[in-house]
C-alpha cells in the first residue's frame, strides 16, 4: 500500500517535470493568443527585474500571481548587461535568467521585450552610451552600424533565452517577445529610412526563431506576422492592422512616473479597472499593466531629464513590494470577474446592443449556452439604472458591471470591495554601530571633494563642450574651469557693483564656484540660463562651474542627441556699465567625474576619511560617512534624506540612487480627491505639490546586514546628514471598506464552474493583511448614509444603532470576517434610501 503511493508519487513527479518541459505551441488568431490550440484571456504586469532585487522577485511574483496575473512583462536593459562593449552582465539584479526561471517556477508566462531600445524612464532609454562613439552611427533608422549592433544584442538575448531553454516553444515561460519599443509614435521624425529600419527590425526579429509570436508596441504598420499592440491610458479603441491579429494592449499605464520637482502622480483604481473592463468588453484579449510593481531607480539607472530615484507609479504593488490598497484587491477582483467570462468571452465575438445614450451592452452567447455579458455606461456625469434581458441594474457613471452568467453582477469597476489598507513609516533615528565607541553626533566622519580640477586626466580644450560627449555617461560631473585675470581698472571692480556671471546650460543642474566659493546654482529640463552676482578680485580669479546630469533623456525622436551641459554662452558681464566679456570659447579646463568617485569612496573603505568634529555641515561637495545597524524588524526600508541637500547614497558600496529632498514639487495642480469619473491623463491626479518630490529614499533589506553597515553619501550642494533617518514601511494596521447595498456580492463567492451566485447580498469582507494579526477593535462602523474617508468616518443622518455591534460581534478576534450589508442584518434605519456599511477596523 505504502510502497503504491510512492510509486504513485513518484511518477507524478516525473509527469510534472515532463509537462513543465513540454514545449507549447504558441500562435493567434483574430481573437486572442493560441496556447497549445487554445484560446487565452490573459492578464499581465511589467515588473522590470534591475528596479527591485532579486531576494524581492519571488514575492513580487507571487504578488502578482495572487493578484490573478498570467504574464509578466519585463524590457531587457541593454546598458544594464553591457555596460561596456562586449563585457556583459547577467549577475544579480540584472540576472535575466534568474528572473525568467522565477516567474516560470510560480506558473506564470513571460512576455519579454527585448526592444533594445526600452524608454521606460531608464537611463538613455536603455541605450549604452559606449554606442554613441561608435563612427558614423545614428540610432533607430537605417544605419548599418545600429542595426549591427541592435541585431547583435537581440541575437545574444534569444540565444541565452534558447540556451536555458526559457521560449515556450521549448517548455519555458516566454510566449511573446518585443521588437523595438513606440517607434511609430516617432518613425516620420526619421523619414524613409525610419520605414526601412521598422521593417528590418521586424525580419531581424524574425529570423531569429523564437519559435513564438513578436509584438510591436504603438507600431501601426507592423509588418506580418508581428503583432501591432496599442499602449496608452485606455486602449478600447484599438484595432490590430490585420484581421488575423489579436486585440493586445502592451502598456495600460496604471499610474504615471515621477520627476525631480514635480508632484506626485496617482491614478484612481475606479478608473484603471473601468479602462481594464471595456478592453475586454470591446473584444481585447491581452492586457499589462505598466507598471504592476514599479520599484526604484537604483545607482544611475533613472532617465532623464530629472526622473526621480522612485519609480513607484502607483502601482498594485508599491515601490517597496507592498500591495497597495484598495488598488491591488480591486484588480484582484476585476480580473476574477473576466476569467469567469473567459469560455465565453474566447468562443465568439460580442453582439453590442445600446440600452441609452453612452450606455453599451456587450454580450458574448456561445452555442453552447454560456453567456457572459459587459453593461457599460461612459457616461461622466451621471449614474443609470438600465434594464438588460429583463433585469434592472445599477450602473455607476463612468463604470462597467461584468455579468459572468448574463444575469447577476460579478464585479462593478466603481463599486470597491477590497479594503484600503493604512501605510505608515515608522522613524527610527540612525542607530550607530553597537560595536562603535564614538559618541553619538560624532559618528559621521567625512572627507571634502575638492572644488575644481583635482584630477591628473583634467585636460584643456577651447570652447564649451556637451557634456554626454565628454563624460560618456561615466559620472554624472563634469567641471568646466576658467582662470581670469582682472587687472584692477577694469569695469568689473566698480565700486558698489557687482559683476554677473550669465550661464546657460542645456542641464540638469549646474554650481558656479567663484574663487572656491558656491555662489549660485540652477538646475531645469532642457534649459538653464543663471545670472549669478559675484565678487571679483583684481589679479586670478577662478571660475569652477559644475554641471551635473539627472538621469540621461529616453523618449522622443532623436533623443540619443539631446545633450546636456553648459552649451553656453558664458560671459562676465558689468552690473554697471552693461559691457560684458564672452567667456564662450577661452580655452577652459575640463574634469570628467570627482576624484571621490575615482578612489571609489562610495564603498566607504578609505584611509582618508575625518572623524574630527566639529563635522562640516551646509557646505558643497562633502562625502560623509557613517556605520549604523539594521533598523528592527523585517519591514522595508527607507532613508529619510530630509536635511540634506542632493547627491548620491550608498549602503555598504551598493548605491541605492540619487537624493535630492530639495527638489520642491511644484505648486500646480493638485487635488485631494480626484474625481475618477471621465478620461484620465497624467497630470489629470496629482499630490504632494509644494512639498519635496521625493524625501524617502528605499534601501532594500537584503543590502542590509544587521549590524555594521557603512552609509556614504556624496552631498553636492551643502546639507546636514545628522538629520537622515531610516524609515520602515508598515501596513495594514489599520483597514477601511465602505460598500454599499447596490454592491454586487464578493466575486470571491462566485463559484467559477456551475457560476451560480450562492449568495445574493452584498457583503462586507475584512481580512488582516499581516498572518499573525488579528482584528483588535473596530473604530467605526455605521449602516445607514456614513460620511467621510478612512480616518474621517462619521454618521450621517441614517445610522442603524445596531452598527458598531453587528461589526464588533462578526470581527472583533478574528484575522477576517464577512458581514452581510442588508437590513436583515442591521434593521432598516431609513427606508426608501440605498445604505451603505462603512467600518474602519484596527488590526494587530
Ligand atoms: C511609454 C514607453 C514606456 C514608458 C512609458 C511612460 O511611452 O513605452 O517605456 O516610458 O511611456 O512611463
Amino acid at each position: 500500500m505504502v510502497r503504491g503511493r510512492k510509486i504513485e508519487i513518484v511518477s507524478f513527479l516525473l509527469l510534472q517535470i515532463v509537462v513543465a518541459a513540454t514545449a507549447a505551441n504558441v500562435t493567434y488568431d483574430h481573437r486572442a493568443l493560441v496556447i497549445d490550440g487554445k484560446r487565452k484571456i490573459l492578464i499581465s504586469g511589467s515588473i522590470h527585474y534591475p528596479r527591485s532585487t532579486p531576494e524581492m522577485w519571488p514575492d513580487l511574483i507571487q504578488k502578482s500571481k495572487d493578484g490573478g496575473l498570467d504574464v509578466i512583462e519585463t524590457y531587457v536593459f541593454w546598458n544594464g548587461h553591457e555596460p561596456e562593449k562586449n563585457k556583459y552582465n547577467f549577475e544579480g539584479r540584472y540576472d535575466l535568467v534568474k528572473f525568467v526561471k522565477l516567474v516560470s517556477k510560480a506558473g506564470l508566462y513571460v512576455h519579454l521585450r527585448i526592444g533594445p531600445y526600452a524608454c521606460a524612464e531608464w537611463d538613455y532609454g536603455g541605450f549604452p552610451v559606449w554606442l554613441h562613439f561608435i563612427p558614423g552611427i545614428k540610432f533607430r533608422t537605417d544605419n548599418e552600424p545600429f542595426k549591427a549592433e541592435m541585431q547583435r544584442f537581440t541575437a545574444k538575448i534569444v540565444d541565452l533565452m534558447k540556451q536555458e531553454k526559457l521560449y515556450a516553444s521549448q517548455g519555458g515561460p516566454i510566449i511573446l517577445s518585443q521588437i523595438e519599443n513606440e517607434y511609430g509614435n516617432v518613425d516620420s521624425s526619421y523619414g524613409a529610412a525610419g520605414k526601412s529600419y521598422m521593417k528590418w527590425s521586424a525580419s531581424m526579429a524574425l529570423s531569429l526563431d523564437t519559435g513564438v509570436p513578436w509584438n510591436m508596441c504603438q507600431q501601426g504598420d507592423a509588418p506580418d506576422p508581428i503583432i501591432n499592440t496599442c499602449n496608452g491610458f485606455y486602449c478600447d479603441q484599438f484595432t490590430p492592422n490585420s484581421n488575423n491579429k489579436p486585440k493586445m494592449w502592451t502598456e495600460n499605464w496604471s499610474g504615471w512616473f515621477l520627476g525631480f520637482g514635480d508632484p506626485t502622480p496617482y491614478r484612481p483604481v475606479e478608473d484603471l479597472a473601468f479602462a481594464v473592463a471595456i478592453f475586454y468588453q470591446r473584444s481585447g484579449t491581452f492586457q499589462n499593466y505598466y507598471m504592476y510593481h514599479g520599484g526604484t531607480n537604483f545607482e544611475r539607472t533613472s532617465g532623464g531629464p530629472l526622473i526621480s530615484t522612485s519609480y513607484d507609479y502607483d502601482a498594485p504593488i508599491d515601490e517597496y513590494g507592498l500591495v497597495r490598497q484598495p488598488k491591488w484587491g480591486h484588480l484582484r477582483d476585476l480580473h476574477k470577474a473576466i476569467k469567469l467570462c473567459e469560455d465565453a468571452l474566447l468562443a465568439t465575438d460580442p453582439t453590442v446592443t445600446s440600452l441609452g445614450s453612452n450606455l453599451v451592452a456587450s454580450v458574448y452567447k456561445t452555442s453552447s449556452g454560456s453567456c457572459a455579458a459587459f453593461l457599460a455606461n461612459i457616461g461622466t456625469e451621471s449614474d443609470a439604472n438600465v434594464t438588460f434581458s429583463g433585469n434592472s441594474y445599477h450602473l455607476p457613471a463612468w463604470s462597467i458591471s461584468i455579468l459572468p452568467d448574463c444575469k447577476n453582477v460579478a464585479f462593478n469597476t466603481a463599486k470597491i470591495n477590497a479594503a484600503t489598507e493604512s501605510t505608515t513609516f515608522a522613524r527610527q533615528a540612525i542607530k550607530p554601530n553597537a560595536d562603535s565607541s564614538e559618541e553619538l553626533g560624532s559618528q559621521w566622519s567625512y572627507i571634502k571633494e575638492p572644488i575644481g580640477i583635482s584630477k591628473a586626466d583634467a585636460f584643456l580644450k577651447p570652447g564649451l563642450l556637451e557634456q554626454i560627449n565628454t563624460t560618456a555617461d561615466k559620472s554624472d560631473y563634469l567641471w568646466y574651469s576658467l582662470r581670469v585675470d582682472i587687472k584692477g581698472d577694469e569695469t568689473f571692480l566698480d565700486e558698489g557693483s557687482k559683476a554677473v556671471l550669465h550661464i546657460q546650460s542645456i542641464g540638469q543642474v549646474v554650481y558656479a564656484f567663484i574663487n572656491g566659493k558656491l555662489t549660485g546654482s540652477g538646475n531645469g529640463k532642457q534649459k538653464i540660463s543663471l545670472d549669478i552676482p559675484i565678487n571679483l578680485v583684481t589679479g586670478k580669479n577662478t571660475i569652477d562651474l559644475l554641471s551635473v546630469t539627472v538621469g540621461l533623456a529616453n523618449y522622443g525622436a532623436f533623443f540619443d542627441l539631446v545633450g546636456a551641459g553648459i552649451t553656453g554662452p558664458v560671459s562676465l558681464k558689468s552690473a554697471k556699465s552693461g559691457s560684458s566679456i564672452d567667456l564662450s570659447s577661452q580655452q577652459w579646463t575640463y574634469q570628467v567625474g570627482l576624484k571621490g568617485e575615482d578612489t571609489d569612496l562610495g564603498s566607504g573603505d578609505s584611509s582618508e576619511w575625518v572623524s574630527k568634529s566639529p563635522l562640516p555641515t551646509m557646505q558643497p561637495l562633502i562625502w560623509y560617512k557613517t556605520t549604523f545597524d539594521a533598523p528592527s524588524g523585517s519591514d522595508p526600508v527607507a532613508i529619510d534624506f530630509t536635511g540634506t541637500g542632493k547627491g548620491i547614497a550608498w549602503v555598504n558600496g551598493q548605491s541605492i540612487g540619487r537624493y535630492w529632498p530639495t527638489s520642491i514639487a511644484r505648486n500646480d495642480g493638485c487635488t485631494d480627491s480626484c474625481n475618477y469619473r471621465g478620461s484620465y491623463s497624467a497630470n489629470k491626479c496629482l499630490k504632494n505639490c509644494g512639498n519635496p518630490s521625493q524625501t524617502l529614499y528605499h534601501v532594500p533589506r537584503s543590502w542590509i546586514k544587521p549590524s555594521g553597515n557603512t552609509l556614504v553619501l556624496l552631498e553636492e550642494m551643502g546639507g546636514d546628514p545628522t538629520k537622515i533617518s531610516f524609515a520602515t514601511k508598515q501596513t495594514g494596521s489599520s483597514l477601511c471598506l465602505t460598500v454599499s447595498q447596490s454592491h454586487p456580492a464578493p466575486v470571491e463567492l462566485w463559484t467559477s464552474d456551475s457560476k451560480i451566485l450562492n449568495k445574493t447580498s452584498p457583503v462586507l469582507l475584512l481580512k488582516c493583511p499581516v498572518s499573525t494579526h488579528v482584528i483588535t477593535s473596530i473604530e467605526f462602523a455605521s449602516f445607514g448614509t456614513p460620511k467621510g474617508t478612512c480616518g474621517s468616518f462619521s454618521h450621517g443622518r441614517c445610522n442603524s444603532p445596531r452598527s458598531l455591534s453587528v461589526v464588533r460581534k462578526a470581527c472583533v478576534g478574528s484575522r477576517s470576517c464577512k458581514v452581510e450589508v442588508s437590513t436583515r442584518v442591521f434593521g432598516d434605519p431609513c427606508r426608501d434610501l440605498v445604505k451603505s456599511l462603512a467600518v474602519e477596523a484596527s488590526c494587530s
